[in-house]
């Protein structure tokens, strides 16, 4: 099945991005939009996208008048009659993409491919309401299109093999990695993705962090390209709302249940970037008034004299190295009138003990620092109920004077980094124990659909199973919730001291 002309359907951001991918890869586009004005904001997209392409170097003018004119808009389906491939990219709404896969069966040749870009609806009830079932394939792309390298090919038990196959190679010409998954709801990445971002989303809610500290947290804490927030916005709060619900009708595991706030967020129109609006107000795609991450705010002198309290290992005296490197002056013991008690934080285990042994809980702030204390990237300050906001702005101040970025947490179990990251760590193995995709093909998932420098299992591999199931079994015994049970086949893991990522051995499930 040779490919030379495609139809889009739906000239949203998503579908300005895949016409873009096709016409750059030398494929004719019929851009179909039936709305002038999406059409010509579609079109804008795709030329400020070229045009930045130019800007930055990476992309001929000459080669993007070519670009360019290989997209032929189109108000009409009946302009689709020729092409040897349809994609439709259009709102996730069954009864929509159903009369969208109508009209294409209907003008479409009968050799003509069939696709839909959903995020998480069944291809087989789209493919089953066609008159050739077998040609409908779901050919799903992630958000920049034209970045993000992965390509989720869905196959359906109605697909003619070919049709997936030759999806398959059509991404590979594209300059994507085709990963095929089965037609099940999220398929691979956004069943994985979604709930990570919903708990993100309910921490904000209860007041558990500020905006800006989840995402620091995820950037500098995880070193994800993106946080959650950001992220949502990215997506579109109502594409995201939408893949929620489905995920929650089909799995109805409260981890899928959209937070109050996503779905107000939808109902008062803040959709996100698209929108000018959404976790963030956003001017010229840009993200505007963050509003400032912990400690960046208190014009509070850093103190001169700190009680450090720890557990006598190489992270207090790293810490304490730091410290007495940055010009302060450091005791052990908490009768020491200092300007502020710190205590080196271990993950899983409350600091308030410590604070309270002290005799100094209101000066007593907890510092974690998830990828260590050398070469840190970020310090999670930890606060617990006794600790006061002037103890707080001390000891953002002190961070700064050490050159590290810092994050607020509450004293509770993963405290901010750990409590975005182990559930989504748990979430990937349960889905390697359902046997819903294998480690590799996870990993390759999110780190190719999402940017994710390493893929889940490697990231389990860099902390320890058995840290991540320790940290589990803490967020359970405080919050109780079933996510938060480490699941059996990260716990055996972890038991038997091996890494998922061990060559030549399939994993029980
Ligand atoms: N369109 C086209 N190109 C874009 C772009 C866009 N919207 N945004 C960024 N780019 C390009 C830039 O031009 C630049 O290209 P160059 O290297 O050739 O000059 C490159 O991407 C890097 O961009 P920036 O330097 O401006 O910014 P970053 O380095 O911060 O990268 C990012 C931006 C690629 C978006 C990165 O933050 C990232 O990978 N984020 C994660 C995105 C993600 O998770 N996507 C998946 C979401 S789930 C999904 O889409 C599924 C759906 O069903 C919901």
């Amino acid at each position: 099945m040779e490919i030379r002309e495609v139809a889009v359907v739906g000239l949203g951001t998503m579908g300005a991005g895949i016409a873009e991918v096709f016409a750059r890869a030398g494929i004719s586009v019929v851009a179909i939009e039936a709305d002038p004005d999406a059409l010509r904001q579609g079109l804008g997209t795709l030329d400020a996208s070229l045009s930045k392409a130019v800007s930055r170097g990476r992309l001929a003018a000459s080669e993007q008048a070519e670009i360019r004119a290989r997209v032929r808009p189109a108000a009409a389906f009946s302009e689709a009659a020729a092409v040897d491939l349809a994609i439709e990219v259009v709102p996730e709404r069954m009864e929509i993409k159903r009369q969208v896969f109508a009209e294409l069966d209907r003008v479409c040749g009968p050799e003509a491919i069939l696709a839909t870009n959903t995020s998480s609806l069944s291809v087989t009830s789209v493919a089953a309401c066609t008159r050739h079932p077998g040609r409908v394939v779901g050919m799903h792309f992630f958000n920049p299109a034209p970045v993000m390298r992965l390509v989720e090919v869905v196959s359906t038990v109605l697909s003619d093999a070919a049709v997936p196959a030759a999806v398959t190679e059509l991404a590979r010409r594209l300059g994507k990695v085709p990963v095929g998954v089965d037609d099940r709801a999220g398929f691979v990445a956004n069943a994985l993705l979604l709930p990570y971002l919903n708990h993100a989303v309910d921490l904000l809610e209860i007041g558990y962090s500020s905006a800006a500290d989840i995402d620091r947290a995820a950037t500098e804490g995880i070193g994800l390209p993106m946080g959650p927030l950001a992220l949502l916005d990215l997506i579109g709060l109502d594409t995201s709302l939408s893949i929620l619900d489905v995920l929650h009708a089909e799995f109805g595991q409260p981890r899928y249940c959209p937070t109050p706030l996503l779905r107000r967020l939808v109902t008062a129109g803040r959709t996100g970037r698209k929108a000018g609006r959404g976790f963030y107000a956003y001017a010229d795609g840009k993200i505007v008034g963050v509003g400032a991450a912990a400690g960046e705010t208190a014009d509070v002198a850093a103190p001169d004299t700190v009680t450090l309290i720890g557990r006598g290992d190489e992270h207090e005296a790293e810490f304490a190295s730091a410290l007495a490197s940055a010009g302060l002056s450091v005791t052990r013991n908490p009768a020491h009138p200092t300007d502020l008690v710190v205590i080196v934080a271990a993950e899983g285990q409350p600091i308030l003990p410590a604070a309270l042994a002290a005799g100094r809980g209101d000066q007593a702030v907890g510092v974690n620092f998830p990828g260590g204390v050398r070469d840190a990237r970020l310090a999670e300050l930890i606060r617990t109920s006794l600790t006061t906001d002037t103890a707080m702005a001390a000891a953002g101040a002190l961070a700064r004077r050490l050159g590290v970025p810092v994050v607020h947490a509450p004293d509770r179990p993963g405290f901010l980094v750990g409590a975005l990251l182990y559930p989504h760590l748990a979430d990937a193995v349960r889905m390697a124990q359902h046997g819903y995709a294998s480690a590799a093909d996870i990993d390759t998932a999110m780190t190719l659909g999402c940017g994710y420098p390493r893929g889940p299992f490697q990231l389990i591999g860099d902390i320890g199973a058995a840290n991540v199931v320790a940290g589990l079994q803490a967020m359970h015994m405080a919050y109780g919730y079933p996510a938060f049970v480490p699941p059996p086949l990260l716990a055996e893991h972890a038991a038997a001291g091996i890494d998922f990522a061990v060559a030549g051995r399939t994993p029980a499930r």
